[in-house]
Protein backbone atom coordinates (compact mmCIF):
# COMPACT_ATOMS: atom_id res chain seq x y z
CA UNK A 1 0.00 0.00 0.00
CA UNK A 2 0.78 3.45 -0.81
CA UNK A 3 -1.11 5.61 1.65
CA UNK A 4 -1.79 5.00 5.44
CA UNK A 5 -4.35 2.61 6.82
CA UNK A 6 -6.15 4.77 9.51
CA UNK A 7 -8.13 2.91 12.27
CA UNK A 8 -9.75 3.75 15.28
CA UNK A 9 -12.84 2.49 17.46
CA UNK A 10 -15.61 4.14 20.47
CA UNK A 11 -17.60 2.35 22.66
CA UNK A 12 -21.17 2.31 22.24
CA UNK A 13 -21.76 4.37 24.63
CA UNK A 14 -24.56 6.65 24.25
CA UNK A 15 -24.28 10.09 23.16
CA UNK A 16 -21.06 11.33 23.56
CA UNK A 17 -19.90 14.27 25.99
CA UNK A 18 -17.77 17.31 25.13
CA UNK A 19 -14.50 15.38 26.31
CA UNK A 20 -15.02 12.40 24.19
CA UNK A 21 -15.77 14.88 21.60
CA UNK A 22 -12.67 17.27 21.79
CA UNK A 23 -10.58 14.43 22.94
CA UNK A 24 -11.49 11.46 20.16
CA UNK A 25 -14.18 11.75 17.65
CA UNK A 26 -12.96 15.62 16.45
CA UNK A 27 -9.98 14.27 15.73
CA UNK A 28 -11.32 11.73 13.27
CA UNK A 29 -13.21 14.47 11.42
CA UNK A 30 -10.14 16.56 10.95
CA UNK A 31 -8.31 13.20 9.72
CA UNK A 32 -10.80 12.62 7.40
CA UNK A 33 -10.56 16.03 6.16
CA UNK A 34 -6.98 16.46 5.90
CA UNK A 35 -6.10 12.45 4.81
CA UNK A 36 -4.53 11.77 1.31
CA UNK A 37 -6.98 9.79 -0.97
CA UNK A 38 -4.81 7.34 -1.11
CA UNK A 39 -5.19 7.12 2.78
CA UNK A 40 -8.07 4.22 4.19
CA UNK A 41 -9.94 4.97 6.99
CA UNK A 42 -11.68 2.80 9.53
CA UNK A 43 -13.80 3.90 12.54
CA UNK A 44 -15.46 1.11 14.70
CA UNK A 45 -17.95 0.91 17.45
CA UNK A 46 -16.65 -1.35 19.43
CA UNK A 47 -19.67 -3.40 21.11
CA UNK A 48 -18.05 -6.60 22.00
CA UNK A 49 -15.42 -4.19 24.19
CA UNK A 50 -18.99 -2.55 25.64
CA UNK A 51 -19.75 -5.97 26.86
CA UNK A 52 -16.65 -5.97 29.78
CA UNK A 53 -19.17 -4.19 31.72
CA UNK A 54 -22.67 -5.12 32.67
CA UNK A 55 -24.76 -3.79 29.56
CA UNK A 56 -28.34 -3.98 29.92
CA UNK A 57 -29.58 -4.88 25.88
CA UNK A 58 -31.83 -2.66 25.43
CA UNK A 59 -29.63 0.30 26.13
CA UNK A 60 -26.78 -1.05 24.51
CA UNK A 61 -28.74 -1.72 21.07
CA UNK A 62 -30.06 1.94 21.19
CA UNK A 63 -26.57 3.56 22.20
CA UNK A 64 -25.34 1.42 18.85
CA UNK A 65 -27.31 2.83 17.02
CA UNK A 66 -26.73 6.73 18.69
CA UNK A 67 -23.20 6.25 18.48
CA UNK A 68 -23.57 5.37 14.77
CA UNK A 69 -25.58 8.60 14.19
CA UNK A 70 -23.39 10.56 16.42
CA UNK A 71 -20.08 9.45 13.55
CA UNK A 72 -22.37 10.91 11.06
CA UNK A 73 -23.31 13.70 13.22
CA UNK A 74 -20.23 15.27 13.00
CA UNK A 75 -19.44 14.89 9.77
CA UNK A 76 -17.78 11.31 9.08
CA UNK A 77 -18.61 10.24 5.40
CA UNK A 78 -19.43 6.73 4.87
CA UNK A 79 -18.13 7.15 1.47
CA UNK A 80 -14.58 8.51 2.58
CA UNK A 81 -14.64 6.36 5.59
CA UNK A 82 -16.06 2.71 6.66
CA UNK A 83 -17.97 2.96 9.81
CA UNK A 84 -18.74 0.10 10.96
CA UNK A 85 -20.01 -2.18 14.13
CA UNK A 86 -17.06 -4.53 15.33
CA UNK A 87 -19.37 -7.08 15.57
CA UNK A 88 -20.59 -7.19 12.09
CA UNK A 89 -17.04 -8.68 11.62
CA UNK A 90 -16.08 -11.88 13.79
CA UNK A 91 -12.69 -11.73 11.97
CA UNK A 92 -12.17 -9.83 14.94
CA UNK A 93 -13.00 -12.01 17.61
CA UNK A 94 -10.79 -15.14 15.92
CA UNK A 95 -7.83 -13.12 15.22
CA UNK A 96 -8.20 -11.69 18.96
CA UNK A 97 -8.57 -15.71 20.10
CA UNK A 98 -5.03 -16.34 17.88
CA UNK A 99 -3.40 -13.43 19.33
CA UNK A 100 -4.39 -14.07 23.01
CA UNK A 101 -2.40 -17.19 22.35
CA UNK A 102 0.79 -15.46 22.17
CA UNK A 103 0.38 -12.84 24.75
CA UNK A 104 2.02 -13.31 27.88
CA UNK A 105 -0.32 -13.04 30.73
CA UNK A 106 2.50 -10.90 32.69
CA UNK A 107 1.74 -8.14 30.34
CA UNK A 108 -1.80 -7.94 30.55
CA UNK A 109 -1.30 -8.17 34.22
CA UNK A 110 0.82 -4.82 33.76
CA UNK A 111 -1.60 -3.04 31.70
CA UNK A 112 -2.80 0.29 34.00
CA UNK A 113 -6.57 -0.22 32.88
CA UNK A 114 -6.50 -3.77 34.31
CA UNK A 115 -5.06 -2.72 37.18
CA UNK A 116 -7.67 -0.37 37.77
CA UNK A 117 -9.88 -2.67 37.85
CA UNK A 118 -8.40 -4.88 39.91
CA UNK A 119 -7.79 -2.10 42.67
CA UNK A 120 -11.42 -1.25 42.21
CA UNK A 121 -12.38 -4.94 43.09
CA UNK A 122 -10.32 -4.72 46.43
CA UNK A 123 -12.17 -5.32 49.74
CA UNK A 124 -12.12 -1.84 51.35
CA UNK A 125 -11.77 -3.32 54.94
CA UNK A 126 -8.83 -5.39 53.93
CA UNK A 127 -6.88 -4.45 50.69
CA UNK A 128 -5.62 -7.78 50.26
CA UNK A 129 -8.56 -9.08 48.97
CA UNK A 130 -10.07 -8.78 45.62
CA UNK A 131 -13.19 -9.49 44.78
CA UNK A 132 -13.13 -11.67 41.94
CA UNK A 133 -16.73 -11.93 41.10
CA UNK A 134 -16.37 -8.01 40.34
CA UNK A 135 -13.55 -9.25 37.37
CA UNK A 136 -14.53 -10.86 33.85
CA UNK A 137 -11.75 -12.70 31.84
CA UNK A 138 -13.35 -9.96 28.69
CA UNK A 139 -11.64 -7.06 31.19
CA UNK A 140 -8.61 -9.15 31.12
CA UNK A 141 -8.02 -9.49 27.71
CA UNK A 142 -9.28 -6.39 26.59
CA UNK A 143 -6.24 -4.98 24.96
CA UNK A 144 -5.99 -8.03 22.80
CA UNK A 145 -9.22 -8.06 20.91
CA UNK A 146 -8.06 -4.20 20.72
CA UNK A 147 -4.98 -5.25 19.12
CA UNK A 148 -7.04 -7.68 16.92
CA UNK A 149 -9.54 -4.91 15.94
CA UNK A 150 -6.06 -2.99 14.50
CA UNK A 151 -4.06 -5.98 13.03
CA UNK A 152 -6.64 -7.50 10.71
CA UNK A 153 -6.82 -4.26 9.01
CA UNK A 154 -3.27 -3.95 8.70
CA UNK A 155 -3.79 -0.49 10.12
CA UNK A 156 -0.47 1.92 10.01
CA UNK A 157 -1.66 4.61 11.98
CA UNK A 158 -3.86 4.67 15.37
CA UNK A 159 -5.31 8.09 16.22
CA UNK A 160 -5.87 7.48 20.36
CA UNK A 161 -5.30 9.77 23.49
CA UNK A 162 -2.19 8.97 25.32
CA UNK A 163 -4.19 6.83 27.62
CA UNK A 164 -4.10 4.13 25.25
CA UNK A 165 -0.89 4.20 25.11
CA UNK A 166 0.23 1.11 26.56
CA UNK A 167 -2.56 -0.87 24.87
CA UNK A 168 -0.91 0.28 21.63
CA UNK A 169 2.10 -1.00 22.79
CA UNK A 170 0.80 -4.49 23.24
CA UNK A 171 -0.71 -4.04 19.85
CA UNK A 172 2.32 -3.71 18.29
CA UNK A 173 4.58 -6.05 20.07
CA UNK A 174 1.46 -8.52 19.17
CA UNK A 175 2.77 -7.75 15.50
CA UNK A 176 6.19 -8.05 16.14
CA UNK A 177 6.11 -11.31 17.63
CA UNK A 178 3.46 -12.80 14.85
CA UNK A 179 5.58 -11.60 12.69
CA UNK A 180 8.53 -13.22 14.22
CA UNK A 181 6.80 -16.45 14.92
CA UNK A 182 4.63 -16.91 11.85
CA UNK A 183 5.61 -14.77 8.99
CA UNK A 184 10.01 -14.80 9.21
CA UNK A 185 10.32 -14.49 5.52
CA UNK A 186 7.74 -11.26 4.76
CA UNK A 187 6.08 -9.73 7.37
CA UNK A 188 2.54 -10.02 7.29
CA UNK A 189 1.40 -6.91 9.85
CA UNK A 190 2.82 -3.67 9.53
CA UNK A 191 3.43 -2.44 13.29
CA UNK A 192 1.05 0.58 13.95
CA UNK A 193 2.17 3.68 15.25
CA UNK A 194 -0.15 6.01 17.73
CA UNK A 195 -1.19 9.21 15.73
CA UNK A 196 -0.77 11.92 18.33
CA UNK A 197 -3.84 14.09 18.07
CA UNK A 198 -4.00 17.05 20.21
CA UNK A 199 -4.25 15.48 24.05
CA UNK A 200 -6.71 17.57 25.24
CA UNK A 201 -8.49 15.81 28.84
CA UNK A 202 -11.50 17.96 29.20
CA UNK A 203 -12.03 17.85 33.10
CA UNK A 204 -15.22 17.50 35.09
CA UNK A 205 -17.38 20.73 35.32
CA UNK A 206 -18.03 19.68 39.21
CA UNK A 207 -14.57 18.22 40.32
CA UNK A 208 -11.84 19.30 38.39
CA UNK A 209 -9.66 17.36 39.41
CA UNK A 210 -11.30 14.57 37.80
CA UNK A 211 -11.69 13.96 33.49
CA UNK A 212 -15.41 14.49 32.41
CA UNK A 213 -16.79 11.50 32.23
CA UNK A 214 -19.92 9.68 31.67
CA UNK A 215 -19.42 7.09 34.49
CA UNK A 216 -20.04 10.37 36.57
CA UNK A 217 -23.40 10.00 38.69
CA UNK A 218 -23.43 14.13 38.46
CA UNK A 219 -25.03 14.90 35.26
CA UNK A 220 -23.95 18.47 35.85
CA UNK A 221 -20.46 17.76 35.65
CA UNK A 222 -20.30 16.83 31.51
CA UNK A 223 -22.06 18.66 28.14
CA UNK A 224 -23.25 16.41 26.08
CA UNK A 225 -23.31 16.84 22.30
CA UNK A 226 -27.17 16.86 22.54
CA UNK A 227 -27.40 19.19 25.06
CA UNK A 228 -29.27 22.73 24.48
CA UNK A 229 -27.89 26.16 24.48
CA UNK A 230 -29.93 26.47 27.89
CA UNK A 231 -28.65 23.57 28.95
CA UNK A 232 -25.24 24.28 27.94
CA UNK A 233 -25.66 27.47 30.01
CA UNK A 234 -26.83 26.29 33.37
CA UNK A 235 -24.01 23.38 33.44
CA UNK A 236 -21.11 25.82 33.02
CA UNK A 237 -22.64 28.82 34.97
CA UNK A 238 -22.51 25.69 37.84
CA UNK A 239 -18.80 24.57 36.85
CA UNK A 240 -16.81 24.81 39.77
CA UNK A 241 -13.69 27.20 39.65
CA UNK A 242 -12.03 29.23 42.44
CA UNK A 243 -12.45 32.71 43.78
CA UNK A 244 -9.43 34.21 42.52
CA UNK A 245 -9.73 37.32 41.11
CA UNK A 246 -8.99 37.36 37.30
CA UNK A 247 -8.79 34.57 34.47
CA UNK A 248 -5.19 33.19 34.18
CA UNK A 249 -3.94 29.39 32.56
CA UNK A 250 -2.80 27.64 35.61
CA UNK A 251 -3.61 23.86 35.18
CA UNK A 252 -1.95 23.01 38.98
CA UNK A 253 -3.54 26.02 40.80
CA UNK A 254 -6.57 26.37 39.12
CA UNK A 255 -8.45 23.50 37.10
CA UNK A 256 -11.39 24.45 37.27
CA UNK A 257 -10.92 27.68 35.40
CA UNK A 258 -7.69 26.21 33.14
CA UNK A 259 -10.59 24.02 31.88
CA UNK A 260 -12.90 26.60 31.38
CA UNK A 261 -10.32 28.03 28.80
CA UNK A 262 -9.26 24.30 27.60
CA UNK A 263 -12.81 23.97 26.23
CA UNK A 264 -13.24 27.51 24.59
CA UNK A 265 -9.47 26.83 23.17
CA UNK A 266 -10.39 23.64 21.58
CA UNK A 267 -14.14 25.18 20.44
CA UNK A 268 -12.23 28.40 18.12
CA UNK A 269 -9.33 26.31 17.63
CA UNK A 270 -6.75 28.54 19.48
CA UNK A 271 -3.61 28.18 21.59
CA UNK A 272 -5.05 28.40 25.44
CA UNK A 273 -2.48 30.86 26.69
CA UNK A 274 -3.43 32.94 23.99
CA UNK A 275 -6.94 32.57 24.82
CA UNK A 276 -5.98 32.62 29.06
CA UNK A 277 -4.66 36.46 27.81
CA UNK A 278 -7.50 37.86 26.14
CA UNK A 279 -9.18 36.95 29.95
CA UNK A 280 -6.56 38.08 32.18
CA UNK A 281 -8.86 41.34 33.99
CA UNK A 282 -11.95 39.49 33.52
CA UNK A 283 -14.12 37.36 35.59
CA UNK A 284 -15.66 34.42 35.85
CA UNK A 285 -18.72 34.89 35.02
CA UNK A 286 -17.79 36.73 31.42
CA UNK A 287 -15.78 33.83 30.89
CA UNK A 288 -18.55 30.93 31.64
CA UNK A 289 -20.53 33.03 29.36
CA UNK A 290 -18.27 32.72 26.48
CA UNK A 291 -17.44 29.39 27.19
CA UNK A 292 -21.16 28.36 26.59
CA UNK A 293 -21.63 30.65 22.96
CA UNK A 294 -18.45 29.18 21.74
CA UNK A 295 -19.53 25.37 22.04
CA UNK A 296 -22.75 26.06 21.27
CA UNK A 297 -21.24 27.48 18.05
CA UNK A 298 -19.53 24.21 17.76
CA UNK A 299 -22.30 21.89 18.95
CA UNK A 300 -25.22 23.05 16.60
CA UNK A 301 -24.47 21.71 13.55
CA UNK A 302 -23.76 17.99 15.16
CA UNK A 303 -26.83 18.37 17.38
CA UNK A 304 -29.29 19.66 15.14
CA UNK A 305 -27.82 16.36 12.31
CA UNK A 306 -27.71 14.11 15.16
CA UNK A 307 -31.50 14.45 15.99
CA UNK A 308 -32.24 14.34 12.45
CA UNK A 309 -30.57 10.99 11.44
CA UNK A 310 -31.77 9.41 14.60
CA UNK A 311 -35.22 9.34 13.23
CA UNK A 312 -34.17 7.88 10.04
CA UNK A 313 -33.15 4.31 11.24
CA UNK A 314 -33.87 2.62 8.06
CA UNK A 315 -30.83 4.79 6.30
CA UNK A 316 -28.95 4.08 9.65
CA UNK A 317 -29.07 0.09 9.01
CA UNK A 318 -28.09 0.27 5.55
CA UNK A 319 -25.15 2.37 6.59
CA UNK A 320 -24.00 0.20 9.05
CA UNK A 321 -24.92 -2.66 6.96
CA UNK A 322 -22.61 -2.04 3.89
CA UNK A 323 -19.97 -0.57 6.65
CA UNK A 324 -20.10 -3.93 7.54
CA UNK A 325 -19.40 -5.22 4.29
CA UNK A 326 -16.69 -3.15 3.41
CA UNK A 327 -15.14 -3.91 6.60
CA UNK A 328 -15.29 -7.94 5.85
CA UNK A 329 -13.67 -7.90 2.61
CA UNK A 330 -10.87 -5.43 3.99
CA UNK A 331 -9.79 -8.31 6.77
CA UNK A 332 -10.53 -11.15 4.48
CA UNK A 333 -7.34 -11.69 2.71
CA UNK A 334 -5.45 -10.84 5.34
CA UNK A 335 -7.49 -13.48 7.50
CA UNK A 336 -6.80 -16.31 5.10
CA UNK A 337 -2.80 -15.48 5.28
CA UNK A 338 -3.60 -16.04 8.59
CA UNK A 339 -4.80 -18.87 8.22
CA UNK A 340 -2.68 -20.33 6.27
CA UNK A 341 0.67 -19.28 8.12
CA UNK A 342 -0.62 -20.96 11.27
CA UNK A 343 -1.37 -24.27 9.51
CA UNK A 344 -5.22 -24.06 9.94
P1 LIG B 1 -15.59 7.95 29.46
O1 LIG B 1 -14.40 8.36 30.27
O2 LIG B 1 -16.66 8.97 29.46
O3 LIG B 1 -16.06 6.58 29.86
P2 LIG B 1 -14.41 6.59 27.24
O4 LIG B 1 -13.44 5.96 28.21
O5 LIG B 1 -15.45 5.72 26.66
O6 LIG B 1 -15.09 7.84 27.96
O7 LIG B 1 -13.56 7.29 26.12
C1 LIG B 1 -13.93 7.36 24.76
C2 LIG B 1 -12.91 8.24 24.06
O8 LIG B 1 -13.03 9.59 24.52
C3 LIG B 1 -11.46 7.86 24.34
O9 LIG B 1 -10.71 8.04 23.15
C4 LIG B 1 -11.01 8.81 25.41
O10 LIG B 1 -9.62 9.05 25.37
C5 LIG B 1 -11.81 10.06 25.09
N1 LIG B 1 -12.15 10.80 26.30
C6 LIG B 1 -12.99 10.38 27.28
N2 LIG B 1 -13.12 11.29 28.24
C7 LIG B 1 -12.32 12.33 27.87
C8 LIG B 1 -12.03 13.61 28.46
N3 LIG B 1 -12.59 13.98 29.61
N4 LIG B 1 -11.18 14.43 27.81
C9 LIG B 1 -10.62 14.07 26.64
N5 LIG B 1 -10.86 12.90 26.03
C10 LIG B 1 -11.70 12.03 26.63
NA1 LIG C 1 -14.12 5.11 30.58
Amino acid sequence: RVGRVIFSGIQPTGVPHLGNYLGALSNWVKLQRTAKPEDELLFSIVGWHALTLPQNPDTLAASRRDMLATLLAIGLDPKRSILFHQDHNPAHTEFAWILSCITPIGKLRRMTTWKARVAASRNANDESEVDETLLNAGLFTYPVLQAADILIYKATHVPVGEDQTQHLELCRDLAYTFNRTFAADEPLFPVPSQLNTPSRRILSLRDPTSKMSKSSPDLQSRILLTDTFPEIKSKLRAAVTDSVLGITYDPLMRPGTSNLLTILAACTDEDVHHVARRYEGKGHGHLKTDVAEAVEEMIKGPRTEFERIRQETEFLEEVAKEGGEKARERSEATMREVRERLGL
